[in-house]
């Protein structure tokens, strides 16, 4: 059951079928230059596109714009004290203004950076800061319940080979967005701990979804039966020596990130940082309403009825897309459902993006936006063709994932005419094509 009810709307609409088509083809098969307007549903990420709720609204009225000073910085930084346990903290503009101040502290040329795996941005900044990212996933049971997690022996073995003078941080990501938003466990986070003791590196822990990973701990670790969702976020959180936070996931709020870091000297070089590239340290690159809009939607992040429907709303797209025999990644995750596309789709030859044939599809027969995260979006890596589907928080309801199940059945029944695509044109730097580049039908 969904934990809220509409009080504002905004109109969506469904183009019709010969605007899909013309649309697609105009957008080189690419939905990243789709216009939102032509976009009946949008699963193309859960990141500051959600709905933030009356409560946020209204704290965004009261938003103090002080250049130095803000109140809402002080209420910001009281609610992550409060919701997380850091009570030093750096704002910047979103996750990866936040990653810059902090990696841009603690890495440097010719380091080595563990985590279970890396999300995009943070292998971006990790490499930008002269770093060498490692991911060290556990390997996975399919019955797992934390598949998420970091292998601690691998980060160990990593030490041995590289000397562990040679890491100055060791990263864990909650949940594990790469991995398919899959949770790690607090005793998981226990061990990251002593490893990050045994190498003396700095923990850090991605915070991102911090309060979707605290409820499958809830659900699933047996310590945490019976322990609130708010408890088990600052028991997970307790571990770290620093975070890094995009607001506009488990902050609820639509742009807005920050640092927290308990050491003191970590937290001035991370502040003069900050100062440099976000802002000066009470505002970050950020409006004082955006940093109200943080403070109040990190509390409600963490309420249980807010996440309970937000996690299992996620797995009731799940439900429905395997009633409609769509292969998934199972158990779902905390924001997504993963769609193997090479299984959906098994005419189409990895070289031909069956993933992005998919994203195209659910766009042509349903106005459904989705990410193709495969070959097309990170080139030569052998990893499975995967096509995510993002929920905003708080935004849809039942009727649309029904819609959403229902445009797969509608391309399954199309599967053998679907011909693959190929590259017509591609920007220079290749790590960032699936942003931009054009595409045809082979
Ligand atoms: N870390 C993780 C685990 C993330 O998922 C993201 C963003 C970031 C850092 C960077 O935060 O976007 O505020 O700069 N993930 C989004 C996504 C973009 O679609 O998964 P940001």
């Amino acid at each position: 059951m969904r934990a809220y009810r509409a009080k504002v709307v905004e109109p969506i609409h469904l183009p019709d079928r010969d605007e899909r088509e013309a649309n697609i083809e105009e957008a080189g098969y690419n939905v990243f230059n789709l216009d939102s307007e032509d976009v009946f549903i949008d699963l193309l990420t859960d990141s500051g596109t959600g709905t933030m709720s009356d409560e946020q609204w209204a704290a965004m009225m009261r938003g103090d714009e002080a250049y130095a000073g803000s109140d809402s910085f002080k209420r910001l930084q009281e609610s992550v004290a409060d919701v997380m346990g850091f009570e030093n903290i750096v704002p910047a503009h979103q996750g990866r203004g936040a990653e810059n101040v902090l990696y841009g502290v603690l890495v440097s040329e010719g380091d080595y950076v563990p985590n279970n795996t890396h999300f995009d941005t943070t292998r971006a900044h990790v490499v930008n800061n002269g770093g060498q990212p490692v991911d060290c996933p556990v390997d996975v049971a399919p019955d797992d319940p934390f598949q998420g997690n970091l292998d601690p022996e691998k980060v160990r073995e990593l030490a041995d080979e590289v000397g562990a003078e040679n890491i100055p941080a060791l990263v864990v990501t909650i949940t594990n967005n790469s991995m398919a938003g899959q949770p790690v466990s607090v005793q998981n986070l226990r061990d990251a701990r002593e490893v990050a003791d045994e190498i003396d590196a700095t923990f850090v822990i991605d915070a991102c979804r911090f309060a979707e990973n605290a409820y499958f701990v809830q659900q699933r670790e047996a310590e945490f039966e019976g322990s609130s969702v708010a408890a088990i976020a600052r028991e997970e959180l307790s571990y770290a020596d620093a975070i890094v936070m995009s607001g506009k996931k488990d902050a609820l709020s639509n742009i807005g990130g920050f640092v927290g870091v308990r050491d003191d000297e970590l937290f001035e070089h991370a502040k003069q940082r900050g100062i440099l590239y976000e802002g000066f340290s009470t505002y970050g690159g950020l409006s004082g309403r955006d940093l109200e809009a943080m403070a109040v939607g990190l509390r409600e992040a963490v309420t249980q009825p807010y996440i309970e429907s937000r996690v299992e709303q996620v797995a009731e797209l799940g439900d429905l897309l395997l009633d409609a025999d769509v292969p998934i990644y199972a158990p779902t995750g905390g924001h997504a459902v993963y769609v193997k596309a090479e299984e959906f789709l098994p005419n189409i030859p990895r070289e031909q993006f069956p993933g992005q044939v998919l994203v195209g599809e659910l766009y042509r027969e349903g106005g459904v936006r989705a990410v193709e995260l495969g070959e097309f979006a990170f080139p030569g890596e052998d990893r499975p063709q995967l096509v995510r589907l993002c929920l905003p928080r708080r935004t849809y309801f039942r009727e649309h994932l029904e819609h959403i199940a229902e445009t797969f059945e509608k391309v399954g029944e199309r599967r053998d005419e679907l011909s693959g695509l190929e590259i017509v044109w591609e920007p220079p730097m290749e790590e960032l094509r699936h942003f931009s580049a054009k595409l045809e039908p082979v």
